[in-house]
Order: structure tokens, then sequence, then C-alpha cells
């Protein structure tokens, strides 16, 4: 995720710029770049690659001035470049601007705005921010920002920086964070706190719908309505590595709490007019879409379990034929490929080596290939002949989480669409799934709610060495997907089984007191799911199960129950998914062991 930084003081800028953007490394970057105010222009210098890269490029030309604004960029809007590297100018150099976020109107300004003679020199979106400022310029800085504010739609954290007035600097938050450094004779712009720790333990943070003014000695907080802001300073006692994390023990944990933002930010842009609509960023035709006769997801590990969910989801919408495969077994078992052959390769970094190869054996195959991956600009999203981002931002955790449930997200957008281009689904359909997709967020943030009840639950399985998970449908699909999480972090052995096939070889590993975790959300199976629950309870199993909110019926058959919100079956993954991380998070922790980089694994696999 993007990272911002500002300083107004008596320092000079570059140097807490860049000493700032280093303390937000660990939120993933791959460009960086500082526009600083001289005393005459606003000098930019900014390029692809590491902020030593950065420091390097500056160090021949040194940028005075003690007023400024920083970037590290994690591409969104096109490729990581020196053009496309933040902070961008309107064409008389008189505003610069760094974002973190997403503006999802940016087409529709960027055509307006080129009518109006602008001229683009990247590919973001963020770039029609600096245009925008110098097109709406009313002789008032503060009032400008507004008026462009106005116009965006989106989520978007913006330091902003004028000619006119250089002796301030503007900071807007719309749901993307943003905190404001005051120190003494100096404040400070960050996306984050650990940037400005070491100057200042004094902070605000802005709520959405606001906006900062910030001078040498004084920061003035208000809404972009114009309303004032009274907010009492923050002091905060957290230590940088506490302040990374975002006040989490951990980075798992923090991008588990992340995933409601996650799906609302990959489903953002996607849904206009109650329809899911991709012709954005899919080139396949409607008569192309109809043309598909068969469907191979390929990837490892949590998103190959991504899909799995796939399969369910476009045979189940779509009704097109669909295999998945693990990514290092696909090349190797010459599957039936040609030009009628849909390739969804998944990938969180889009860097994992198996992937990659699987990726050119199906276009070698004459295979359309898309891809969906979670990194612009990544190897799997430059070959694919087609790309879907899942906007969960930068993963740092090797267990996957977030990734995941935005890989769910965008595997049901495009069922939906490929569903909507040939004719099956109703308007109807339509309609419930795209309510039902947008009230995820909130039922996710209701199931995190529950995590005091999962931690005691895990805490107490801590010390078993076996333990399974059993689902029917999609819910089988998940407890894969909550087994390998168990399995990665708590190192507990574990064993996912479709619930109906445990009768038929693993009902013999059933014992007195064995944990078993029971999904059972699936409507549809809800009732042949209770009697599988009931043979392994008549084996002395302990089992916890999961049931729809306002189930009257599985809650009887077990010991304890988590309680999911009631959503389309289809989607109940994202929800059920969330308790199994939660779980195997805690069951580490009970264990004592290292939650963020599990023993012998990697997060990015770029070997075969
Ligand atoms: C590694 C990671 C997993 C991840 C898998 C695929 O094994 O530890 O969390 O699911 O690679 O990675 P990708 O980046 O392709 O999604």
């Amino acid at each position: 995720m993007c990272g911002i930084v500002g300083y107004i003081g008596n320092k000079e800028a570059q140097n807490f710029l860049l000493e700032g953007l280093s303390k937000l490394e660990y939120r993933g970057y791959d460009s960086a770049g500082l526009a600083i105010y001289n005393g005459e222009a606003i000098s930019v210098q900014k390029t692809k690659g590491r902020l030593a890269d950065l420091a390097n490029k500056i160090s021949s030309n040194v940028m005075k001035g003690s007023i400024g604004i920083g970037h590290t960029r994690w591409a969104t809007h096109g490729k990581p470049s020196d053009e496309n590297s933040h902070p961008h100018l309107d064409g008389t150099e008189q505003f610069a601007v760094v974002h973190n976020g997403i503006i999802e109107n940016y087409m529709d300004l960027k055509e307006e705005l080129i009518e109006k003679g602008h001229v683009f020199l990247s590919e973001t979106d963020t770039e029609v921010i600096a245009k925008l400022m110098a097109d709406l310029y009313d002789g008032d800085l503060v009032s400008t920002v507004r008026k462009v504010a106005k116009r965006l739609s989106g989520a978007f954290a913006l330091g902003i920086l004028s000619k006119h007035e250089p002796n301030k600097l503007v900071a807007v938050r719309m749901a993307s964070p943003l905190v404001i450094g005051v120190g003494e004779e100096e404040n400070f712009i960050a996306s984050d706190i650990p940037a400005i720790l070491k100057h200042t333990r004094d902070v605000y943070i802005l709520e959405d719908g606001e906006m900062a003014v910030i001078t040498e000695g004084n920061v003035e907080l208000s809404t972009l309505d114009g309303a004032e802001v009274n907010r009492e300073v923050m002091r905060v006692s957290w230590d940088i590595e506490t302040a990374e994390k975002g006040g989490y023990d951990h980075f798992m944990m923090k991008e588990i709490y992340e995933q409601p933002k996650a799906i609302r930010d990959t489903l953002a842009g996607r849904i206009r007019n109650n329809q899911v609509d991709l012709s954005q960023e899919i080139g396949l035709t409607v008569e192309q879409l109809k043309g598909i006769e068969k469907i191979q997801f390929v990837a490892c590990g949590t998103a190959y379990h991504a899909g799995l969910v796939g399969k369910y989801v476009l045979e189940g919408l779509a009704r097109i034929p669909v295999e998945t495969d693990i990514a290092s077994e696909y090349r190797y078992r010459n599957p039936i490929v040609d030009e009628k052959t849909l390739v969804v390769v998944v990938s969180q970094s889009g860097e994992t080596a198996d992937t990659l190869a699987a990726l050119r054996e199906a276009k070698s195959k004459g295979a359309r290939v898309l891809a969906i991956t979670n990194v612009v600009g990544s190897s799997v999203a430059r070959e694919a002949d087609d790309v879907l981002i899942t906007w969960a931002g930068p993963e740092i955790a090797v267990a996957s989480t977030k990734a995941y449930t935005s890989q769910l997200i965008v595997v049901y957008l495009l069922g939906a669409y490929l569903a909507k281009a040939r004719g099956l689904l109703s308007e109807e359909t339509m309609t419930e799934l795209v309510t039902n997709l947008q009230q995820l967020p909130e039922q996710a943030e209701k199931v995190l709610a529950q995590e005091q009840t999962v931690e005691a639950y895990a805490r107490s399985i801590a010390k078993h060495h076996n333990l399974f998970f059993l689902g029917r449908g999609l819910d089988y699909a998940v407890a894969l997907e909550g087994s390998l999480k168990l399995k990665e972090l708590s190192y507990i052995h574990s064993e996912a089984y479709a619930a109906g096939e445990l009768k038929h070889g693993t009902l013999a590993l059933i014992e007195e007191g064995i944990p078993v975790i029971a999904l059972g959300t699936q409507k549809a199976v809800l009732d042949k799911m209770i009697s599988n629950i009931q043979e392994v309870k008549a084996r002395g199993a302990y089992v916890l199960g999961f049931a729809p909110e306002g189930d009257n019926e599985l809650k009887k058959s077990v010991d304890e129950v988590i309680y999911i919100p009631v959503t389309h079956d289809l989607l109940a993954p994202v929800l059920t998914v969330i308790p199994l991380q939660l779980i195997s998070y805690y069951a580490c922790q009970e264990r004592g062991y290292d939650v963020d980089k599990p023993r012998n694994l990697a997060k990015s696999v770029t070997v075969e």
C-alpha cells in the first residue's frame, strides 16, 4: 500500500521525508519520490525501484527546502515506472500531489481534463488530482482542495503542496489512513505512525472526510465540507515495531482485521447500476465469453484453495465445466487446453514459479489466460492476457489471509459477469448476489467480533496433535484452507475431509476427545452435514460447529458453535474462513511459535 509523508518546519525537508519513507518500507513499494518547495519552484525527484535508488539520485542533486511531500508507490493504476511514481504535478507545476488509495472515477475525470487541454504524463489515477487542482484553482488552496475532493470518488489519502501558498501543506483523508504528527516548530503528515515516531509522539488521526491544513507552527483540522473539527492530540505509546503492525501483535492479525476493507476495495468500481461489470478490465468480448467451453483454475497454496471455491462458483453460476489444478501438477499432466479454454491463474504475489510456469504452458497451448493477482506489474500480471487485481494491499505475514478473501471476491465477480454474458443470470439473482456481496464487509466485521470465543477454543485445542475439518460443498473447500492455515501456523497435523467421504476410511481415526471442526454453512446440505457430525460425535469427537445465524438444528449436535451471518451460500466461504484464520493464529500463539514467519515456509516461492 502506498506510503505518504509530508514535512513543514525549520529543517531540511528532504532528510525527514527520506527517513520517514524508510519507516514505511514494511508496507511494500515499487517506486518512490519527493516534491520539495525550494523557495522558487516545486522540485520533484522520483524513480522506480528502492528508496536507496531515490536517495542515490538525490545525492547528486540535493533538494533544498523545508516543506515537502514524499511517497512510496505500490502500483495500482499503471506499472511501476519513473513516470507513474508520485508526486504528480499539474502542467504548470503549481501543485504537487501524493496519493494512497484508488480514484474510481478517474477515467471520466481524465477524459474531461484532456478535453480541456491538460496533458497527462502517467497512467495513474492520481495524476487527475494534480490536474484538477490546477483546473479548479480559485485563488485559495484550501477551498480548491475541497472542490477537488468533492469530484473524487473512491479511497484517497492525499498530501498536497502548492507553489501559491508554500507556507502550508494540506492533508486529506477519505477511506485511506493518514495521521498528522505535531512537533515543535515542525509538523508532519504520514500514512502511518512509524514514519513520525522518532520526531513526535503527539498525533491527530484524521477521520474519513476530514482534512488538515498544516503550517510550521499550527495544525488546523476541518471536514471536507468546511466544518471545524476539535480533537484532542493523541499521545502514542507504541514502540516502532508495534506501530508498524498498526497496534496489533503481528502482521497476520493486522491483515485478518483488514479483511472488511480489502473486500470493500476489491468490490469498488466493479458494480455499476446493481450489475457486476468487468468490461473495463477484461478484454474478452461478450461473444468470446459465450464461446468459453472450459475453465481451468491453476494456483498454489492458499490461492489454489481460492481456485477450488472458483470451481463451485463458476460452475454454479455460469454453467461452464471447471477444473482446479495445483500449478506444479498442471504442467506435467499434459492438460487438455485449446483456444476455447480460459485458464485463470490465481496468485497473491504474481511471482510464484509454478504458477508462472503453468501460465506459460497454458498460453503455449493456445488458452486465453486471466490472472487474479494482488500485485500490479508482477510477472503473472504482465504475462496474462487479462488481469483482475485483488485490492487487498500488501500482505506481509507468510500465511495468507486477506489475499484469499479478496481472491474469493474476484471469483464471485467473475462468476456473475460470465453468467450474465452467457445469459444465465436473471436480474433477480444478480441483484441478490450484488446485495449480498455488498453486505460482506459489515458481516466480516461481525465475525471478527467473535474473536474472544474463537481464541478460547483455539487455546484449548493447542495441546492436541491431530484435528479434523469437515464440510460439504463449499464448506469442504474452506475446510481445506482452514486445515492448511492450522498446519502452517501451529504445526498441528490436521486433515480436511468432505464430510460424506469420512466413513470410507478416515472415520477410523476418530477417537475419544479428538477435536473436529464441522462447517455447516451450506444450507442445501445442512441435514446431511448434521448426520456426519453425529457420526463423529458417536465416536467421542469434541465438535466445534459453524452454523448460519438463527440455526436451531446444528447446534444440538455439537459441543460449541460459531455463528456465521446469513448470506448467499456461494459467498459464505468469505465469512467462514475468518474464524478459521483466528483459530490458527491463537493455536500458534498458544504453542509459542512465530506467527508471521512459520518455520520452513516463504511468502513468495520463486523456485519450482
Ligand atoms: C507460498 C505462501 C502461501 C501462498 C502460496 C502461493 O506457499 O506461503 O501463503 O498461498 O505461496 O503464493 P501466491 O503468491 O502465488 O498466491
